[in-house]
């Protein structure tokens, strides 16, 4: 039956995601999702990370390794300028050409970005985070990939507003505030005392190869993010980040314990559970439910659900002895470029 493979329909989905900020993939993905060969090479990978994602970072990995191939000429993250709709033929024959260590890569690697344009989403929320409880905020990123947001306070912040907040900085987060209502953008950083992540397969920031395929997720007409990447990267060289290998449901109680007892805790994630099904969702709120019994701390959440149309920016705030306080922040782009801001003051 037509259309009865959920890949077919897996690449024409991510044909429309693409299509606003990367012409290359758009154009790539309506082709692949019509082109059975290529497309089988998308199998294999880890079921819950997405198939077109592991493909196209496959091929992206081994341009940025230097692999030579006409195919290059398409690429901006490789110097590449030629119009996408041309690309078609090239990329094809370089999936052909490259078909094992694509299906290799595809099979052994996940799908783990570390999108540092997020940052401009989660600052003011971390920011009422800081000015709900008045205490520096010892920061626990669950799903941390390679760290680079738990340094947000290092980078520089551009909002379309005019604001801008930070140290100066090589790592430029431009944000763009879409709607009427302002997000509380705070005058000064919020206070940290301290960070530590948690990840299923931490990505060491020192570690050339493993930095390189986070950069191969990147899409290849983003050139701003690429450099976004690297500036945030070479920033956390100087001081690796902590991170824990495991899952953070047997993480985060140990986490939350070793937490100073005059710092807040918060716990966040970005682009991280939607990795996990609605089951361990469910137990990890359980959890955090749990923990804020003993404990105040804050929960910044910035998650894309298969139910909602795009991400949703949420705090939640876990006082003891009070139920936990929910509120919706803002929607967001997946990667940070912009956010709408729906929460009133007060
Ligand atoms: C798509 S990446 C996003 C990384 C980063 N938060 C960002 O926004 O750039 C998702 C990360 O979450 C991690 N992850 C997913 N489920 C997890 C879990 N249950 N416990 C710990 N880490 C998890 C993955 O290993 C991966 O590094």
């Amino acid at each position: 039956m037509a259309g009865a493979d959920p890949l077919q329909r897996e690449f024409e989905f991510f044909a429309t995601v693409c299509a606003e900020y990367c012409p290359l993939y758009a154009a790539l993905s309506a082709r692949v999702a019509e082109d059975e060969l290529v497309r089988s090479m998308a199998r294999g990978g880890h079921s819950q990370h997405p198939p077109a994602n592991l493909l196209f970072g496959a091929v992206h990995y081994l341009l940025l390794c230097g692999v030579d191939h006409p195919l290059r000429a398409f690429y901006a993250t490789v110097g590449g300028a030629r119009p996408a709709d041309d690309a078609w033929p090239h990329f094809r024959d370089f999936c052909l050409a490259h078909e094992h260590a694509i299906r290799q890569l595809v099979r052994e690697r996940l799908v783990q970005t570390n999108e540092v344009g997020r940052c401009g989403v989660l600052l003011p929320a971390l920011a009422c985070a800081f000015a709900s409880f008045d205490a520096p905020l010892h920061l626990i990123e669950v799903g941390a990939s390679s760290g680079l947001n738990l340094f947000f306070d290092r980078y520089h912040y551009h909002y379309s507003n005019g604001v801008e907040l930070g140290p100066n900085s090589p790592a430029l987060v431009e944000t763009e505030l879409r709607g009427g209502i302002e997000p509380p953008l705070p005058p000064v950083m919020p206070a940290i005392a301290g960070r530590l992540g948690i990840d299923l397969a931490p990505v060491d920031v020192l570690d050339d190869d493993a930095m390189r395929w986070i950069e191969s997720l990147i899409w290849p007409d983003m050139v701003e993010r690429l450099v976004l990447l690297r500036a945030a990267r070479d920033i956390a060289r100087r001081s690796p980040p902590r991170i824990l290998t495991g899952d953070a449901m047997d993480l985060v109680p140990e986490a939350f314990a070793a937490a100073p007892r005059d710092a807040t805790p918060c716990i966040f994630h970005c682009h991280a559970i939607y990795q996990m099904d609605r089951a361990w969702r469910e137990r990890f709120e359980h959890l955090l439910a749990g923990l804020g019994r003993r404990r105040d701390f804050a929960h910044v959440s910035l998650e894309w659900l298969r139910d909602d149309p795009g991400p949703r920016l949420h705090l939640t705030l876990h006082r003891r002895g009070e139920a936990p306080q929910r509120t919706l922040l803002a929607e967001a782009h997946h990667h940070g470029r912009w956010m709408r801001w729906v929460a009133r003051a007060g």
